[in-house]
């Protein structure tokens, strides 16, 4: 079929007229693959608001600094909301739509369910950013942002961090259920979920790094104590002091959401103790402990090195962050920027 030339160049004006008014929307207009300044095959780059909202960073920090103040676990639960939508049909924000008539929201999957929080944080970040640039910043970057912001606030690494992703208008309950490993995975488990998301050992065990700080309930370790496998005995690679202690937590029935730090030494400090304690028996989580046990030569290698080099280990957890901070992103005109994380425009 042929367009005659007339209709060729209307529907060509027709194109550049409606980028015009959108190109409001998807930031510099170059969200799409490949951007001016590079930044990967995501079509991520640091300076997608460079021009369009350059304090969006100080504006993240400020809200950060005050919220993790007024409570430190709050820049663990932060880091983890940005694994959490990240491993969820991509870092698209799809964690943040609440319920609706057409939404099924992945805040009640079972990883989520009683466990997320930091979303009146996320929600008092957007709320600025809105009044400072409206409809420009999307929720999923302020999850990105979030959890680098709350990585170096409590002492971590710091990174140049891609930006440009858009948020989704969908959200995925089964995808949340299914994508997310458990707290009892194997050492096998977790290899495959990870590699499911283009992730290698290197990323798996970097990034189960971020259990340097924050907490977990007990129902999530108990099974270790009790019943670790079907035989109604304890998982025999927990320290016994250790061991000793989460038992007076986290009784046989009951004090399920009693808690525990994921990092006993320093849960509130970005540092490499974590894996110190997984070479001492002193993981909290299955899956913690398995990078150590699981008889996987090359993630217990990395424990060994990250529990020797914290400069490593800040290195590797940065590149990793970046990785999978690249997970499926929506850019250029997919998806849309919300002006209420809760909800799709
Ligand atoms: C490797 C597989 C992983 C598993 C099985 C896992 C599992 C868990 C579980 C069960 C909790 C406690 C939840 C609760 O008690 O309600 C938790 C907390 C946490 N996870 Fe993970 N996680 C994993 C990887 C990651 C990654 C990749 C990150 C970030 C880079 C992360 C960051 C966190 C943080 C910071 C907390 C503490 C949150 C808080 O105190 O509010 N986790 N994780
Ligand atoms: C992990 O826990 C779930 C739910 O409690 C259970 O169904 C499953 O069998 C456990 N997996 C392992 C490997 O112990």
């Amino acid at each position: 079929m042929a367009f005659s030339k007339a209709s060729f160049s209307f529907i060509v004006m027709i194109v550049l007229l409606s980028s015009t008014t959108s190109l409001a929307h998807p930031g510099l207009g170059w969200g799409g693959k490949g951007g001016p300044f590079g930044g990967g095959s995501s079509g991520l780059f640091p300076e997608f608001y460079q021009y369009s909202c350059p304090q969006a960073n100080d504006i993240v920090m400020l809200v950060l600094r005050k919220a993790i103040a007024k409570d430190s676990r709050m820049a663990a639960s932060l880091l983890r909301l940005h694994f959490h939508d990240c491993f969820v049909q991509g870092c698209d924000a799809s964690l943040l739509l609440d319920d609706s008539a057409k939404i099924v929201s992945e805040k009640n999957s079972g990883p989520n369910k009683n466990s997320l929080r930091g979303f009146e944080v996320v929600d008092e970040i957007k709320a600025k950013l809105e009044e400072a640039c409206p409809q420009t910043v999307s929720c999923a970057d302020i999850l990105a942002l979030a959890a680098r912001g709350s990585t170096v606030l409590s002492g971590g690494p710091n990174w140049e961090l891609p930006l440009g992703r858009r948020d989704s208008k969908t959200a995925s309950l089964s995808g949340s259920n299914n994508n997310i490993p458990a707290p009892n995975s194997t050492i096998q488990n977790l290899i495959s979920l990870f590699k499911r998301q283009g992730l290698n050992d290197i990323d798996l065990v970097a990034l189960s790094g971020g259990h340097t700080i924050g907490v977990a309930r007990c129902v999530t370790f108990k099974q270790r104590l009790y019943n670790q496998n079907g035989n109604n005995q304890p998982d025999h690679t927990i320290e016994k002091n250790y061991f000793l202690d989460l038992k007076s937590v986290c009784p046989k029935s009951g004090g399920d959401n009693n808690i525990s730090p994921l990092d006993l030494a320093s849960p509130a400090k970005f540092d490499n103790t974590y894996f110190k304690l997984l070479l001492w028996g002193k993981g909290l989580l299955t899956s913690d402990e398995v990078l150590y046990t699981g008889k996987v030569g090359t993630t217990i290698q990395l424990v060994k090195r990250y529990a020797e080099d914290e400069g490593l280990f800040f290195e590797h957890f940065a590149k990793s962050m970046v990785k999978m901070g690249n997970i499926s992103p929506l850019t250029g005109f997919n998806g849309e920027v919300r002006k209420n994380c809760r909800l799709v425009n």
